[in-house]
This record gives structure tokens, C-alpha cells and sequence, in this order.
């Protein structure tokens, strides 16, 4: 088929709810704009509840979150810090701002998250935390890596940004390292526009989190500065909007549930194409649904086949990028490695359309191309 009158499937459409529209609405006419804004303190008891944590401190975006987290557990210049080398480099970059060293770990080839088995032989003196990330809604393989950081004394920051409300045997993303972060940029399951949170249930982190992200302020007096702090403060309007949003996060998870099970359907039998994998006690919350192309089978390389559904009006994204191909990284010696898991998984990967606002119509038309493309 053709598909050219057609409108175009944009890769992620948000979806709003009327709670987050009511509360902006009333933080407008309460004119509290400001980080001091009641909208703060409920955003962050709220997220607190609904994740079953002591504590929650709201941050201006995922990347802040980490970097104040790393902060927090006193991570510096003379410590490494081990993350996957498959991932948004906002990890990298975070571990960077700290002046600690990034070390790369490579993924699994079933669902891109860290390998658990390939942690130990990076681990160095200098070895202060892990940062596992839980990629595209699927956990890190947690139960390894969290023996391995107990065994070394190693903290855990979980970045759950893009795994709200993912869960691994039961326990939910971000509640088991020391410290979970996540992201409430205008993509991800619940968005601020931008934003993020830090989550813990130790009350030191908290404690060092709420103080490094106003620019550690001495308790005894405003304007003398402990140390050196950020200005990491999330505004009330977001606050107002990620209050509504968090509301419908089960709802949000449905929806995420429903578009995996449908596009698994319409796509299943398609030769050359990896679905998602789901591995057993994992609640996968399919942030985006990602697949990977085997160009001989399927008869058309990834980079073709993205070309391909963009002429006929739909949108997707390339994977991460490895950090071998990184220049920010290989600039500075970072990088003196392949990671052959992650360079897989970038040459071969693509997301497909994945808004919470995707319609069952536009997951067919999707769905009908791509089998259309395949058939030629
Ligand atoms: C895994 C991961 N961590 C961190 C971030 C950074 O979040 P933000 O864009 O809110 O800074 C992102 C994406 O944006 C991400 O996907």
C-alpha cells in the first residue's frame, strides 16, 4: 500500500491528563510560580508514596538528577564510576560534571541493559558506584549487580528515566540501589516538560540531595554556601503538571502494555525482526518499543528501512550510539574500547512510534508498512 495522503505517525505524542491541565490552572491563579510553590512539596510526597520510599526531591531534569545523586554519595574527581555503554550519554555526562571517570560496561543482546557478568573485571580501587540504567522500560538484570556492589562496597544509582513505574520481581525501578533518578522530559511515561526526581530511602542522601540541588545553603544563614551547590530546583508549574501526571501513572502503564501487545501481534511473524524481549519477573513498561533488524533476513538494513517508513510519513528513532563513537569521550582518552553488544544493537535497532497518545489506527498503519516494505 501507499500511504503519502496519509498523516504522519510522529514518534512520541504525549498524552496529557486533565488532572495535570486543573492543577497548572491553579497554581496560575495562585501566581506561585517559584520552586517554593506548594506543588513542590506535594509532587515530591506523592512520588514518595506511590514508589514506597522515605524520600523524594524533585530536580529540573533526569540528567540533574544524576548528577546530584553522584553528588550526594560524595562521588569526585579521584573516584570511577561504572555505567552501561549502551545508553543516553546524559549518564556519561553526569559522572563527568562530578570530574570522576566514566567506565564502560557493555550490554546484554536481549534487552541492552548492563551486563551483570562483565562488572567485576572493570571494578579498580578507585571504584565508587555503579550507575545501572533501565533501559527502553525493561529492568537491569538487578539481583547480580546488587551482589556484586554489596560484595565491593559499591553504591547503586538506579536511573529509572525511562522505567516509571517498571518493575523486577516485584520491586519497582529506582527503589533498589541507593539512590533512584528519573527523567520528566516531554518523552517519557510521566513529563513535566522537563524535570526529574531523585529518590532514597537513606536520610543522609536526602538530606545532601535537598542541599546540593539549592546551592547548599548553610541552615544558619542564606547567602553563605557550604560547599559548592547547584541551583537543581524544579518550579511549581512543573510540579503542578508532574502531580497530575503521576495520578495516571497506572493508566499511563496500561496504555504502554496494550500498544507492546498490539504492535507484538501485527509484527510477530515478520521475518528479520526482533520484538522486545521481556525476561521472566520483569515488568516491562515499554517507554518506547524497540526493535532490532537483521538486514539479510529482513532484506533491508535499519538505517534503509527508517528511510523508507520516513517517505511514507512515519517517524522513528536510531538507538544510542556507542561510546567508541563519541567524541566528547575518545577526546578526552575515555574510551579505549568496543563494546561489540551495544555496537550491535545501534547498527541494527530502531524505535518505533511509542507516544502514550498513539492510537490503535496508528499502530496499524505502522504495522501495515512495515510488512508492506518487507513483502518487497
Ligand atoms: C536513561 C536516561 N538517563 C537520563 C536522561 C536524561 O534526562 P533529561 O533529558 O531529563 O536530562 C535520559 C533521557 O533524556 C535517559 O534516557
Amino acid at each position: 500500500m501507499t500511504s503519502s495522503k496519509k498523516e504522519n505517525v510522529p514518534v512520541n505524542e504525549p498524552l496529557l491528563s486533565k488532572e495535570a491541565a486543573a492543577n497548572v490552572a491553579q497554581a496560575m491563579e495562585s501566581r506561585w510560580l517559584s520552586s517554593q510553590g506548594p506543588f513542590v512539596k506535594q509532587f515530591e510526597e506523592d512520588y514518595a508514596k506511590r514508589f514506597g520510599v522515605k524520600y523524594a526531591v524533585t530536580t529540573t531534569s533526569g540528567t540533574s538528577a544524576l548528577h546530584l545523586a553522584l553528588a550526594a554519595l560524595n562521588v569526585g574527581k579521584e573516584d570511577e564510576v561504572i555505567v552501561p555503554a549502551f545508553t543516553m550519554a546524559a549518564v556519561w555526562l553526569a559522572v563527568m560534571y562530578t570530574g570522576a571517570k566514566p567506565v564502560f560496561v557493555d550490554c546484554t543482546p536481549d534487552t541492552y541493559n548492563i551486563d551483570p557478568t562483565q562488572i567485576e573485571s572493570k571494578i579498580s580501587s578507585r571504584t565508587k558506584a555503579i550507575i545501572v540504567v533501565h533501559i527502553y522500560g525493561h529492568s537491569a538484570d538487578m539481583d547480580p549487580i546488587l551482589a556484586i556492589a554489596k560484595k565491593n562496597k559499591l553504591k547503586i544509582v538506579e536511573d529509572a528515566a525511562e522505567a516509571h513505574g517498571g518493575e523486577y520481581k516485584g520491586q519497582l525501578c529506582g527503589t533498589m540501589g541507593d539512590i533512584g533518578t528519573f527523567s520528566f522530559m516531554a518523552n517519557k511515561i510521566i513529563t513535566t516538560g522537563e524535570g526529574g526526581m531523585t529518590i532514597t530511602n537513606n536520610e543522609e542522601y536526602a538530606d545532601r540531595l535537598r542541599r546540593y540541588k539549592d546551592f547548599c545553603y548553610s541552615p544558619q544563614k542564606r547567602f553563605i554556601h557550604t560547599d559548592v551547590g547547584y541551583n537543581y530546583r524544579m518550579g511549581n508549574l512543573q510540579a503542578a503538571v508532574g502531580c497530575g501526571e503521576l495520578a495516571n501513572l497506572s493508566k499511563y502503564i496500561e496504555i504502554k502494555e496494550k500498544m507492546a501487545e498490539k504492535y507484538a501481534g501485527l509484527l510477530g511473524n515478520i521475518a528479520g525482526l526482533r520484538l522486545p524481549i521481556t525476561l521472566s519477573g520483569v515488568k516491562n513498561v515499554y517507554w518506547m518499543y524497540a526493535i532490532l533488524i537483521d538486514d539479510q533476513k529482513f532484506g533491508m538494513n535499519k538505517d534503509a528501512l527508517r528511510a523508507t517508513l520516513k517517505e511514507r510519513g512515519i517517524d522513528t528513532r536510531d538507538f544510542f550510539y556507542p561510546p567508541e563513537e563519541q567524541p566528547f569521550l575518545i577526546d578526552r582518552n575515555l574510551v579505549t574500547e568496543k563494546f561489540p553488544q551495544t555496537d550491535y544493537a545501534s547498527k541494527h535497532g530502531l524505535y518505533l512510534p511509542s507516544g502514550l497518545a498513539i492510537s490503535d489506527e496508528q499502530i496499524e498503519r505502522v504495522a501495515e508498512e512495515i510488512r508492506d516494505i518487507a513483502k518487497k
